[in-house]
Formats: C-alpha cells, sequence, structure tokens
C-alpha cells in the first residue's frame, strides 16, 4: 500500500474520518516533544532557556534566542489544542530521545544542539503540509518556518564556534556525541508505525528514508565547517 489512504482533507471532529487514522494522529502527536501540557517539556524548555541565556557569547544573540523559545513554547500549546480536539486531554510523559538530555555545557554544545537537534524538526515532526487534517494543515507551514529559523541559528552558532582553532577542535570532539544522537531521533528503521504514517499521508516517508535525506544534507553542511563528521552508524543507539 503506498498511496495515502485519506483521499480527502478531514476536519476537527469529522465523523467520517477513519478510526484507524484518528488513532495514529493520536499517537503520533502524543509522541510528539512539543506539548505544553507536559511537565516534562516546560522543564525541558526551562532548562534549555538558562544555557541559552548563560552561554549566549554576546548579549544580542538573547534576542534572538527568546524568539526561538516563544516559538517553541507556542509549538507546545499548537500540540496540546489540536489534541484535544481529538480528545486527548493534558499529558505527562517523559521525554525519550536523549539527545535532549544531553550536557548542553558550553556553547558549541548549544550550537549543535538547534543545529542538528531543531534541524530533525525540519524532517519530521514539523513536516505536516500535507497531511489530511485541517488543524495540522492550518499550522503546518509556520511549524516548519519556525524550525527551520531554529536550525540555521544553530548553524550559523556553529560557525562562529568553528572559527577559532580551539573551537573547531571542541567541535570536532563533541561531533562524535552529537551526529550519532541526531540520527538516532528518527527512530528505528524498523518501526511499524513508520509504515502506517507514510501509508495515511502522515509522513511522507519512512524513519530510515526521513533519516538518510537528513544525512545527505546535513553532512555537507557541517563538512563545509571544517568538522569531520563521524560514520553514521557509529555510536548508535537505534538502527
Ligand atoms: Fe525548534
Amino acid at each position: 500500500m503506498t498511496v495515502a489512504m485519506a483521499q480527502r482533507v478531514y476536519e476537527e471532529g469529522d465523523p467520517d474520518m477513519p478510526e484507524e487514522f484518528a488513532e495514529l494522529l493520536r499517537r503520533m502527536l502524543t509522541h510528539h516533544l512539543e506539548n505544553s501540557t507536559n511537565p516534562h517539556y516546560t522543564e525541558l524548555l526551562s532548562h534549555l532557556w538558562a544555557r541559552g541565556m548563560a552561554l549566549a557569547p554576546e548579549e544580542r544573540l538573547k534576542t534572538t534566542y527568546a524568539k526561538l523559545m516563544q516559538q517553541e513554547v507556542e509549538h507546545g500549546v499548537i500540540t496540546s489544542r489540536i489534541l484535544a480536539g481529538l480528545g486527548v486531554g493534558p499529558i505527562v510523559q517523559p521525554i525519550k530521545q536523549y539527545l535532549f538530555h544531553l550536557p548542553i555545557d558550553t556553547f558549541c554544545d548549544m550550537a549543535y544542539f538547534n543545529a542538528l537537534g531543531d534541524r530533525v524538526g525540519c524532517y519530521i515532526g514539523e513536516t505536516w503540509e500535507d497531511v489530511p487534517y485541517r488543524p495540522l494543515l492550518n499550522v503546518a507551514e509556520r511549524l516548519h518556518k519556525d524550525e527551520v529559523f531554529h536550525a540555521t541559528f544553530g548553524l550559523s552558532n556553529l560557525r562562529r564556534v568553528c572559527s577559532t582553532p580551539e573551537g573547531l577542535a571542541e567541535a570536532n570532539e563533541k561531533i562524535t556525541i552529537w551526529w550519532p544522537a541526531a540520527l538516532d531521533m528518527f527512530g528505528r528503521s524498523d518501526s511499524q508505525f513508520s509504515e502506517s504514517y507514510v501509508t495515511w499521508g502522515l509522513r511522507k516517508l519512512d524513519n530510515e528514508a526521513l533519516r538518510r535525506q537528513y544525512i545527505a544534507e546535513t553532512r555537507p553542511l557541517l563538512e563545509d565547517l571544517g568538522i569531520t563528521v563521524p560514520d553514521d552508524l557509529a555510536n548508535r543507539r537505534f538502527l
């Protein structure tokens, strides 16, 4: 089954919405990191705010970072609102993706978090422009544009880090931690839900195809900065 099953766009509360589609939608959005009702997400945002404000090497960067963080809060509110429309209430769910638990000790770590972590959001999660569900369609373009801004901000900070020999040395050390963590955010290649999401048009590609696309487009960006990117299978937890 390759052609998306859902041939039309469903509205919120649509009586014609197939239950299998609604179940997959609930599952995808419940597993989605950004949710303002989830105290673990709020805790993560507080941690990222504190790290960003403490590590910014220049005051003006704090303004840009504040805008980024405001958008992450808004993304959480949007997800919780769409879930409410699907009959799902507040969520209390620890954050599974280990990239979000990696230590952010230096500005280089902060740069990698946005440059690689938020960049994953541009491939998986904030890619809803063709999803046959109106509430998601209405926000898809905005969410994707925001994540591109977050990833671009990260890359420009990484460029700054790599502009000194010490910074480049640190970036080449830390990439061995952040690269596998970013690739593992795409999930297992054999995930049974990954295919169902594609079948129902909730995703364009499965986990492995999205991960390959990310690698093909992100690896050259890092190599252009002088970073030696490790093998894609090195230090991975999920293949
Ligand atoms: Fe983001």
